[in-house]
């Protein structure tokens, strides 16, 4: 967990408002639900054998032993939200966006943290493939804005009830018979999670990857259709996108759809094979020598999903719905967004250049200042100032280093007498104006 702080916190908050534009602009409207969730919604709607459950959630116990968790995301929380909230009973489908930290006790390293930022979008209430393209073009979209440009969409379906169980028999035949070959994870994966075997990056496990059943030979019509259209419209679209028969997704919630994308800035075809599971903290290779370790990182960091989503049809009666409401969503990590972008320019709104110093002389002044800044501040005029300095030359030299235009002098004198120096840095000129007077004065000069 990191402190932001200065021009970092900008960026965070320059995706923000932008990411918050463009949602509003597509019809999504905000939401925000707890940090802290009974620890059930997490259990029983992302999965108990997930990573993100059984190993990285962060479990909390309250007085009186209510268990509790720290989000580790944020679709189970509002497909809660919107059962508790009774939102069937809304126009369908219901759209939403979201900000803000979670957390997992991943293994930290560049992308990749124990608190970190998501910007997500949610769809509740259609099954239309529609929502699942327009939840992909909105975070290209939302990427591109962010700098990116060579992004892919990693894409798979992982097919529906109907067609799902058939697809598992057939997965689970195929590793069963190289059993003695797999990792001590996947061995026991085969039992409790068998379609996170194709996420493993172990190098036992990789070879088998290449032969295992794919789930698109195995969906359903309605599947197939769904994810025929979905193509058809990213193809409309121009999105990029190449059809991933590994991506299985580190959450249990999925079905059909899911999805990744990713930067391509620099293709690395033979990692790029590898990148499963990048995502979903399965942590660093076990390189022992530090800068091995650090070239591993970078690389991954690379290769790291900038977003992920997809659909979660049966998540609202997992968590206790009596009616099935289908979704579908996505969840943006801004983390990587603010880190690994090319060119990145976003800033917040309210980020303005400072056009006046204001210098405070002596303890009258003082006093006094704080009301002058803010007939600055309605006037609008963004100021930069130093609170602890006393002597002119210094707060003057600090001006001209900034090349701050206009300087505005409160000393002793101007104290009592309600006045206030402005000083036009450029020609050196400068006029004693009256505090009352100092918004129109200023309006007209800057
Ligand atoms: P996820 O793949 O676990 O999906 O996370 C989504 C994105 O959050 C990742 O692609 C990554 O960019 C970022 N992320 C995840 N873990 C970390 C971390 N430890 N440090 C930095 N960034 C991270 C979800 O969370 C789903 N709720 C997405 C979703 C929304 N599916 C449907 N709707």
């Amino acid at each position: 967990m990191r402190d932001i702080s200065g021009d970092e916190f900008y960026k965070y908050q320059g995706f923000f408002e932008k990411a918050s534009e463009i949602a509003l602009y597509y019809g999504f409207r905000p939401i925000k639900t707890p940090m802290l969730e009974h620890k059930g919604v997490f259990v029983s709607g992302v999965g108990e054998e997930t990573d993100i459950i059984g190993k990285e959630m962060y479990a909390v116990r309250a007085r009186g032993g209510e268990k509790l968790a720290l989000r580790p995301e944020g679709t189970a929380p509002i497909v809660r939200a919107y059962i508790e909230g009774g939102m069937h009973t809304l126009p369908q489908p219901v759209m939403f966006y979201y900000y803000g930290p979670f957390f997992r006790h991943d293994k930290p390293q560049r992308g990749r943290y124990r608190e970190f930022f998501q910007f997500g979008l949610e769809v509740l209430g259609t099954q239309k493939s529609i929502a699942d393209a327009m939840i992909i073009q909105i975070t290209a979209i939302m990427l591109e804005e962010a700098g990116f440009k060579n992004l892919c969409v990693l894409i798979n379906n992982i097919g529906d009830k109907d067609c799902r169980p058939r697809y598992m028999r057939e997965l689970i035949a195929y590793y069963r018979k190289h059993v003695n070959n797999l990792c001590a994870n996947c061995r026991q994966r085969l039992k409790t999670n068998p379609m996170r075997i194709l996420d493993c990056k172990d190098e036992k496990c990789l070879p088998f990857k290449e032969e295992a059943p794919q789930s698109v030979s195995h969906l359903c019509e309605v599947c197939k259709q769904h994810l025929k259209e979905v193509l058809e419209y990213l193809d409309t679209m121009k999105i990029p996108y190449k059809i991933d028969h590994t991506l299985v997704r580190g959450l249990d919630y999925y079905t059909q759809t899911v999805f990744e994308i990713v930067n391509e800035e620099e293709p690395k075809e033979e990692s790029k094979k590898e990148h499963g599971g990048a995502s979903h903290g399965e942590g660093a290779s076990g390189a022992t020598e530090d800068k091995v370790e650090k070239e591993d990182n970078e690389k991954e960091a690379a290769l790291l999903a900038l977003a992920a989503g997809g659909r979660y049809d049966y998540l609202a009666k997992q968590l206790g719905s009596r009616r099935d409401v289908p979704g579908v969503g996505v969840a943006i990590g801004i983390d990587r967004v603010v880190e690994l972008s090319p060119s990145y320019t976003l800033t917040p709104r309210i980020i303005k250049k400072p056009k006046v110093y204001f210098i405070q002389i002596g303890f009258d002044a003082k006093l006094k200042s704080l009301a002058v800044i803010e007939v600055l501040r309605k006037t609008h005029v963004p100021i930069i100032h130093s609170l602890s300095k006393d002597k002119l030359s210094a707060q003057l030299g600090s001006a001209e280093k900034m090349g701050i235009p206009y300087v505005v002098i409160l000393g002793q004198k101007e104290a009592l007498e309600d006045t206030v120096i402005v000083r036009d840095m450029n020609t050196r000129s400068q006029d004693t104006v009256k505090v009352e007077k100092l918004a129109d004065y200023l309006k007209k000069k800057i």
